[in-house]
């Protein structure tokens, strides 16, 4: 019998650092950024459907905020897939949302590389790895890496990747903003506070790498960094609140996660993350708080 209903389960991701070099004549930054897979998923289930379209529903965050049509970058994904395999897509897409909307922790992204994953075994496509991989970089510069999870450092616009050995497990908290942010005006505003000034290479940090290869805590806080901090805190000055609280409450390091405006904070332990939560919340200077731990696997058929 054929399969009715696939379901994918899919992380957020953080950036331990992203070092943003200079534009480039397509409209995007070269960078170097150390990705980690964290436990806040997405789940995405694919249902077929008699008959030709796609259509999608979305639960959680963002319910009634997302586009629904092919605004929506996992609605691409299952066309794109179709299109590549010459096929007609026929398939009900259901997201259930934890990773919040445009917070910088590449929810859009995991959604896509989620659906392309679900309807290549909905339709019994069993399309090559390698090639899943280049319609996930077409789809979006963090769609790859949602497929591959784990700890990698990502190049280019951040698709070619290259894994990264870790040890042990680090605890995030992360505080999400009552409001997104726009990943181009981030990138904008980034280049207006630079003025034209000459960008170094996009580098990765030696004291990062070591810290990841350890599994030392302390030494990752030390050692996380964001090119794109002053410019998310440029569009959204509260969030320096944010990162204070954190600070204040004893976090080992914080920053702004991706193009934000979620912050996230490394720290000790499960119980010192549940101390840092708690503080964060008991604040009032953010939306709601997450723990969660990374690295973990990149999206996988969980039904
Ligand atoms: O690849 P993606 O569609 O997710 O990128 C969204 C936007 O973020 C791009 O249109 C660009 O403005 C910006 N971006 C960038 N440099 C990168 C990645 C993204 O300027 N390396």
């Amino acid at each position: 019998m054929a399969t009715s209903s696939v379901t994918v389960r899919v992380p957020a991701k953080v950036n331990l650092q992203l070092s943003v070099g200079p534009g480039r004549p397509d409209g995007y930054h070269e960078l170097v950024t150390v990705f980690q897979a964290v436990g806040l998923f997405d789940e995405v289930v694919a249902r077929s459907r008699p008959e030709i379209g796609i259509s999608l529903t979305v639960t959680g965050e963002g319910e009634g905020l997302l586009p629904l049509d092919d605004g929506n970058l996992a609605y691409r994904a299952a066309a794109l897939l179709a299109e590549h395999q010459g096929i007609e897509p026929a398939v009900e897409l259901h997201i259930n949302k934890a990773i919040p909307i445009a917070g910088g922790m590449a929810g859009g992204s995991a959604d896509a590389a989620a659906t392309l994953l679900a309807c290549d075994a909905l339709w019994r496509l069993a399309t090559p790895r390698e090639e899943l991989m280049a319609l996930a970089a077409d789809l979006g510069s963090d769609v790859p890496f949602a497929l591959h999870g784990g700890t990698a450092i990502g190049t280019g616009r951040g698709e070619n990747l290259t894994p990264v050995l870790s040890r042990g497990s680090f605890h995030w908290v992360f505080a999400l903003a009552n409001a997104g942010l726009s990943t181009p005006a981030v990138y904008a505003e980034c280049d207006r506070l630079r003025g034209g000034r000459a960008v170094p290479e996009p580098y990765v940090s030696d004291m990062l790498m070591q810290a990841v290869r350890a599994g030392d805590p302390m030494l990752l806080g030390k050692s996380v960094h964001n090119d794109l901090q002053a410019a998310a805190l440029s569009l959204r000055p509260s969030l320096a609140q944010v990162l204070e609280v954190g600070d204040d409450f004893g976090a080992l390091g914080g920053l702004v996660s991706g193009s934000g405006p979620t912050c996230a904070f490394v720290t000790r332990d499960e119980e010192h993350a549940l101390d840092i939560a708690v503080a964060l919340t008991a604040s009032g200077v953010c939306r709601s708080v997450r723990r969660a731990t990374g690295p973990v696997a990149g999206a996988r058929i969980v039904g």
